[in-house]
């Protein structure tokens, strides 16, 4: 096959393409367009491209309930934060979103203040205090919305990775007050790495990355009226902020973790001081009606 014939081949399976949904036809024909070019800029070996048949082969193979190797695959090549920017575009007074990574899973209710760290972890963990308020772009407060957190222990892991961890540890569903005001008690999350026991470990190896993510606790914001909010609340002074594994960093989202050894101010939020308290107000986009 000569050039002419390589580019004859890209026009035949495009002419192919008949959808009766344009926006199927506009998406099918790009994928063609761009992965033949990809194809003819690598030339790759015969061998290289069953290597790349098999990686994909094996990344399905590793997702379950609890595991989304493609998705973890689309956050390290960045293109879960570029899908991110393009539908968040100039909205300047709303928070902004990240990644949700696979972590998140069903959580249950609590009332405001409880604590999310249960067991030994709330007693291994530093004890922290989180609160803030959700708030319309018009900076009036959004009362009853249901912010659904999540995060890792104090030595990076999640409770849906760790059967040491009690189920639906460091996880909780609070609503806000009449003022738009939340607060909850957890413990101070810590920086871990992506799982790299995958595919995708073996991916960042090649590519001589480090699989870590900055430490955070992920926001999942919602009230009727508004737009969901995906967020994380990044700690301030991680080493990992300028380097996070899936590209997730907003500098708007990096918060204070402040030191509190007060006696009276941790009676007040009720811990024991020391502790660390995390203030942030979300702003939620309306809807138009
Ligand atoms: C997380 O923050 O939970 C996460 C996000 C993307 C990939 C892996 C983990
Ligand atoms: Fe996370």
């Amino acid at each position: 096959m000569n050039n002419q014939s390589e580019n004859a081949l890209t026009d035949l399976v495009i002419s192919r393409i008949k959808s009766e949904n344009p926006r199927n036809q506009e998406i099918l024909t790009k994928l063609v367009k761009h992965l033949h070019a990809f194809i003819k800029d690598v030339e790759p070996s015969e061998a290289e491209w069953f290597q790349a048949v098999d990686f994909l082969t094996r990344t399905g193979q590793k997702c379950d309930d609890k595991r989304q190797e493609f998705i973890l695959f689309s956050d390290v090549l960045g293109v879960s934060m570029l899908v991110d920017a393009i539908n968040h575009r100039s909205k300047s007074a709303i928070t902004e979103t990240t990644v949700k990574g696979p972590f998140h899973a069903a959580a249950q209710r609590y009332e405001a203040g409880e604590n999310i760290a249960r067991g030994s972890e709330a007693e291994r963990g530093e004890a922290t205090v989180v609160h803030g308020r959700v708030l319309a772009p018009d900076g009036n407060p959004v009362a009853n919305a249901t912010l659904d957190v999540w995060q890792s222990d104090d030595i990076g892991y999640y409770d849906v990775q760790d059967v040491n961890q009690p189920s639906m540890n460091l996880r909780g569903i609070f609503t806000t007050n009449a003022k738009g005001e939340f607060w909850f008690r957890t413990i101070k999350p810590a920086a871990y790495p992506v799982p790299t026991d995958g595919p995708v470990g073996e991916l960042l190896r090649a590519s001589g990355r480090h699989a870590m993510r900055p430490a955070h606790i992920h926001f999942w914001i919602k009230a009727d009226g508004y737009h969901d909010i995906i967020t994380h609340l990044f700690v301030e002074g991680d080493e990992y902020l300028e380097s996070d594994a899936v590209f997730g960093v907003k500098d708007s989202l990096i918060i204070p973790f402040v030191k509190n050894s007060t006696p009276d101010q941790a009676a007040q939020w009720k811990v024991t001081a020391p502790f660390y308290e995390a203030h942030y107000d979300f702003t939620l986009a309306q809807k138009s009606k």
